[in-house]
């Protein structure tokens, strides 16, 4: 399968030097890209910064802003069968950027914010039998909003990712999951490796592509 991942945090710039973001490594979306070459499919990856090596056989686009990232999804969403976000794309970004590096002295002390595009709701019309699979980071009620989410975003699938504990979510290697299918599966998962995690992620849209 032609699968598209994305990975990482995206960056929205203050100024120069500063910028409002997340935690997010990359591990996650890395580990999805990683498992789905090696199981022969053709990977291309969309990650924000991050300090991880590019998986074998993986084509990689680097971008900052969540608006270079939507941009870098739909440009590669004709060609591919499935997209997995697994990226943490910062929902909020300054109103205004500064090109030059802001002083302390002339700080205002409140940022005006606006929304950043909603990659996954931007992308859900027309998607016919292309596969959609979202994460959901949450800290609570995990499942009803991981919920609300497959939902509103047109999703076949959505990885609920309970990030309260100290083994899952961001940075770490290991991770808790939930995979709710729009059909109604559920399959609640152990703490586990992610990789283990992405093995269960493709198992589950292999099979549902008819290729398991
Ligand atoms: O990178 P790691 O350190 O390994 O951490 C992994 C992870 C916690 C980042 C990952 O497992 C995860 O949960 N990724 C999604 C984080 C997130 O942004 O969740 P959300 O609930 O805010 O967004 C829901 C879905 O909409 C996600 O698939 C997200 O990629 C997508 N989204 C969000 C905002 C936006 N503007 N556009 C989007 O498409």
């Amino acid at each position: 399968m032609r699968i598209l991942v994305t990975a990482g945090p995206t960056r929205e710039p203050i100024d120069p030097v500063r910028f409002i973001s997340n935690r997010s490594s990359g591990k996650m979306g890395y580990a999805v890209a990683a498992e789905a070459a090696k199981r022969g499919h053709t990977v291309r990856l969309v990650s924000g910064p991050v300090s991880l090596a590019v998986p074998a056989g993986v084509e990689r686009a680097l971008v900052v802003t969540a608006e270079e990232m939507l941009e870098a999804v739909v440009e590669r969403l004709g060609w591919c069968e499935a997209l997995i976000m697994a990226a943490a794309v910062a929902d909020w970004r300054p109103r205004e950027v500064s090109p030059r590096k802001i002083r302390k002295d002339q700080m205002r002390m409140s940022l005006e914010l606006e929304r950043t595009p909603d990659i996954l709701s931007r992308v859900k019309d027309g998607k016919g039998s292309r596969l959609h699979v979202g994460f959901a980071a949450e800290t609570h009620e995990v499942l009803e909003s991981a919920q609300r989410k497959l939902a509103s975003k047109g999703l076949d699938l959505i990885v609920a990712n309970d990030v309260s504990q100290p083994d899952a979510g961001f940075e770490v290697d290991t991770n808790r999951v939930c995979l709710i299918g729009a059909d109604g599966t559920r399959e609640e998962l152990p703490v586990m490796a992610k990789s283990a995690v992405a093995g269960r992620i493709m198992d589950w849209i292999e099979r549902r592509s008819g290729r398991r």
